[in-house]
């Protein structure tokens, strides 16, 4: 081993800052849209302002600005550990870093401007997809090439995931964006009609399940542990969790589908499909919160424990959920409603965002050479408000759902609809706000945290030079 050998957790760092940073700018874009359903005077008449453009904005902010820098920052932080060894390149890890930002920059022009391929998840024009192929192809040498120069036998199952997420996206984004470039800003797809529709959502679904999932549970896998100071509870588990997962997810898109032009067969495939996901996701997820066993009372006192394990329970609530939504009956309702954006947020702000901020509150101390964060109250305080902000947000979504679908499916007795689509929104205002109210706390929550954030950086000397670590005798690879 070369002596004197340090992680690279400069851009572990940076990327980081960049988690909280867009985790704020995403929500604030989000609190935005929610308050102009409320008042749709709030987009001053602008095009740029209007909830058509900003919308996607907002899902492109927190997914991948956000959820994207903090699968970045979490995963070349584990890697390195659990491979002992340095990052395959300094070069290549700066290049992934500023190539992520300037499509996150693009993308926030872009969109804004009405600059779109109209492809939910996928909106961006065809030369910022060129950019993304090229940033994620140098992070997927990034990741194994480090893998490949570990000095250890084994690759840890935090790896698997994030290794199978990256790989999975590759795939999805080159295979949903192949379009004929028509002129710099515009293209046309190659595909048609309901083909179309199937690459989009085999596509939009297996973002959830990769991007939202898979790249999260490498997360809870590496993270859980740490934080509580025990193994994980099953490693065994672990292993079935990651081949059943990666096996199903797959065929399950189609729920996105239901009553549409798709072949009935491929709906009802994809509605199975959807059933059997929810045995492998309350597997793994069980198998994060049972690393606890004997150390439970370590929740009563470190918040950031909390984050991880109240993630873990929307992670059920949210796989739970969705089998439910994909059985076509209860799409015929639920489907159009707010209640599918509901389970969206209950994925989004409960599990994707509570594991970032818990797995970021771990990082930030340790990439500085500090103990803790600035202040420990204030993340116990993040934890309050943020959950009961989601609290708020998923329950006035779960609400107003099933409220909009039963109203909207109601017939008198000459079967004329019982009530028009107007009187279906205004009873939906109030539950808007609460949607806002929710926001505005999850938001305000992400505040504390940069004030935390800053505050630690202030506290620290000088750059941590984190050592690696030598592998014990029994793990090393000869
Ligand atoms: C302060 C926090 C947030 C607020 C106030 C908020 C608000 C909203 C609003 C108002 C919509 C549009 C709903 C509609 O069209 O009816 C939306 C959509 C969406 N948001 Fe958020 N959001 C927040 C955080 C997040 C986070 C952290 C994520 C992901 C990690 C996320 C992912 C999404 C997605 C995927 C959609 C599209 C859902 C769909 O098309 O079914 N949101 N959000
Ligand atoms: C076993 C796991 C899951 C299943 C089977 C599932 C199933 C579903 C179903 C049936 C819908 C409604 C489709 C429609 O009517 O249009 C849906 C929507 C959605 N789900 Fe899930 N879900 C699961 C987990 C999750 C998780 C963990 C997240 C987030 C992290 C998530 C994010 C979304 C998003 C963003 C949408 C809205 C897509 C759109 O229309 O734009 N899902 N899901």
């Amino acid at each position: 081993m070369r002596a004197g050998e340090t992680y690279n957790d400069k851009v572990v760092l940076q990327v980081s800052v960049m988690t909280v940073i867009w985790g704020i700018v995403g929500m604030l874009v989000g609190v935005l849209i929610a308050a102009q359903l409320y008042w749709p005077a709030l987009n001053f008449d602008l095009p740029w302002l209007s909830y058509g453009r900003l919308r996607p904005l907002h899902t492109n902010a927190v997914i991948f600005a956000f959820g994207g820098s903090a699968l970045f920052a979490t995963s070349l932080y584990a890697v390195q550990r659990t491979s002992h060894v340095r990052l395959l390149s300094d070069k290549l890890a700066a290049f992934v870093f500023w190539g992520w930002q300037l499509v996150i920059l693009l993308a926030a022009i872009t969109l804004p401007l009405g600059l779109t391929q109209a492809k939910e998840y996928a909106e961006l024009i065809w030369p910022i997809d060129i950019l993304i192929a090229v940033v994620w192809v140098a992070y997927a040498v990034l990741f194994f090439g480090t893998i490949a120069k570990r000095r250890v036998k084994h690759i840890y199952v935090a790896n698997w995931f994030y290794g199978a997420y990256i790989i999975a996206v590759a795939l999805l984004h080159i295979v949903n964006s192949l379009q004929i470039p028509v002129t710099p800003l515009n293209s046309v797809p190659v595909y048609s009609g309901a083909v179309d529709a199937m690459v989009q959502w085999w596509y939009g679904h297996n973002a959830v399940g990769f991007f939202l999932t898979a790249g999260f549970l490498g997360m809870m896998y590496y993270f859980v542990p740490k934080q509580a100071g025990r193994p994980v509870y099953s490693y065994r588990l672990s292993i079935v969790h990651f081949w059943a997962l990666i096996a199903i997810y797959m065929w399950a898109g189609p729920h996105h589908l239901q009553y549409t032009a798709l072949p009935d067969w491929a709906q009802s495939l994809g509605m199975v499909f959807s059933l059997v996901l929810l045995a492998p996701s309350w597997g793994g997820a069980i198998n994060g919160v049972m690393t606890l066993s004997g150390v439970w009372h370590k929740l009563r006192t470190d918040p950031i424990l909390k984050f991880l394990i109240v993630s873990l329970s929307f992670y059920m609530m949210s796989t739970f959920e969705g089998p439910m939504m994909s059985i076509k009956t209860v799409n015929s309702l639920s489907h159009y409603t707010d209640w599918t954006i509901g389970h969206v947020h209950s994925g989004a702000l409960g599990w994707v965002a509570m594991i970032s901020i818990g797995a970021i509150y771990v990082l930030l101390p340790r990439l500085v050479g500090v103990k803790e964060m600035w202040s420990v109250k204030l993340i116990d305080t993040h934890f309050w408000v943020h959950t009961i902000g989601v609290v708020f947000y998923i329950a006035s979504m779960w609400i107003a759902g099933v409220m909009q679908g039963l109203m909207w499916r109601a017939t008198n007795a000459d079967g004329t609809l019982t009530y028009s689509f107007v009187e279906s929104l205004v009873a939906t205002y109030p539950y808007y706000l609460g949607r806002l109210a929710g926001g505005v706390l999850v938001l305000s929550g992400m505040l504390l945290m940069a004030v935390n954030m800053v505050r630690t950086l202030q506290s620290a000397k000088a750059p941590a030079a984190n050592p690696v670590l030598e592998p014990d005798a029994a793990e090393a690879r000869a």
